[in-house]
């Protein structure tokens, strides 16, 4: 499997039918679209309003890789909107997969059953590798290996909007798994379409972005600056995005265990450097890279608004991708 192609296509003002494989896709124009469709699926959940908006619409939830939130938020989402799921979890073991059968053969199985797919898989191309196979179906990719997680950067860009009411002229620090972080990739790339963007990158030298990354970001503009001590986090950043050390990517559990939680967000460091208005995101799940006892201070959103976030955003991105005409 390769990886990520230039040659997705760009959404360009039009979602409908569109692979969702990157944040290269992007405009700032596409996010104001999709923030502006987010805002009304966020009334239609927290007021309960049957919605038909997916009704006849049928979605397969294809997960090769493990996923609770990230499964159960498309689920709730599809059903949110009158559609229906059908969900196949770990498809090496309880499928086809596992007499065999070829990746393409899958999606071109899986395809004739609905109108689009949703699929996570541990290996980085393989979503616009399953673009590729799909005759007539949109891929959403809901996280390929160490590539990208697109539609959590979507939740996560819509998360810092709504509590700034802008993308740009932003000062961030991110915490954690650069290297492996999918989610931390797609957000950068996100983040790289605004001005003045700076992110401080919080990480032990084991865990730095990979050289081609850290230069292909700033290619696009983004001021990156990377920091191995807590000291040298601002005390004027807009956000915190920590992430998990993302254990199941490393070639043994030694390597895992030298690195692991060396940077943990507890109160005393919120109370140190964080600022008055600062938000504390995570993509969760975490294991203990934000102490709980953060979890009580109103800055914290990782498990309030950026989860619910979630759940609203691929409503909408969904609703933009399968709505008839
Ligand atoms: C993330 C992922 O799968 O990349 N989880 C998620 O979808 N919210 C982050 C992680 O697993 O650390």
């Amino acid at each position: 499997m390769g990886n990520i192609q230039s040659s997705i296509e760009k959404i360009n003002g039009d979602f409908k039918k569109k692979d969702i494989i990157s944040l290269d896709q992007f405009t700032p124009t596409d996010l104001s679209i999709l923030f502006n469709a987010t805002d009304k699926m966020k009334k239609i959940a927290i007021n309960a309003i049957p919605s038909s908006l997916l009704a006849g619409k049928i979605v397969t939830l294809l997960f090769y890789e493990p996923s609770s939130r990230t499964f159960g938020s498309f689920a709730a989402a599809i059903k949110q909107l009158g559609g229906q799921t059908v969900e196949i979890q770990d498809p090496q073991h309880f499928s086809s997969v596992s007499k065999g059968e070829t990746f393409e053969d899958t999606i071109r199985v899986f395809e004739a059953y609905c109108d689009a797919i949703v699929m996570r898989h541990p290996q980085i191309g393989s979503a616009q590798d399953a673009a590729e196979a799909a005759f007539f179906v949109p891929i959403i990719n809901a996280g390929d290996g160490i590539g990208e997680h697109p539609t959590q950067a979507l939740l996560d860009l819509y998360t810092i909007y709504e509590k700034f009411n802008r993308l740009d002229n932003l000062t961030g620090v991110i915490g954690g798994d650069m290297l492996n972080g999918r989610t931390v990739k797609a957000l950068i790339k996100g983040l790289s379409l605004y001005k003045d963007i700076t992110l401080y990158l919080l990480s032990p030298d084991e865990l730095k972005l990979s050289r081609q990354d850290f230069s292909n970001f700033q290619k696009r503009g983004i001021n990156l600056i990377e920091i191995n001590s807590e000291k040298d986090i601002p005390k004027n950043a807009d956000f915190w995005y920590w992430t998990r050390v993302q254990k199941e990517r490393f070639p043994s559990i030694n390597d895992y265990e030298k690195v692991k939680n060396k940077f943990i967000v507890t109160k005393d460091l919120v109370n140190n450097y964080a600022g008055k208005n600062t938000i504390i995101m995570h993509p969760l799940p975490r294991v203990g890279e934000i102490d709980e006892s953060v979890d009580k201070d109103p800055r914290a959103v990782y498990l309030r608004t950026q989860i619910r976030n979630g759940m609203y955003i691929r409503m909408a991105l969904l609703a933009l991708i399968l709505e008839k005409a």
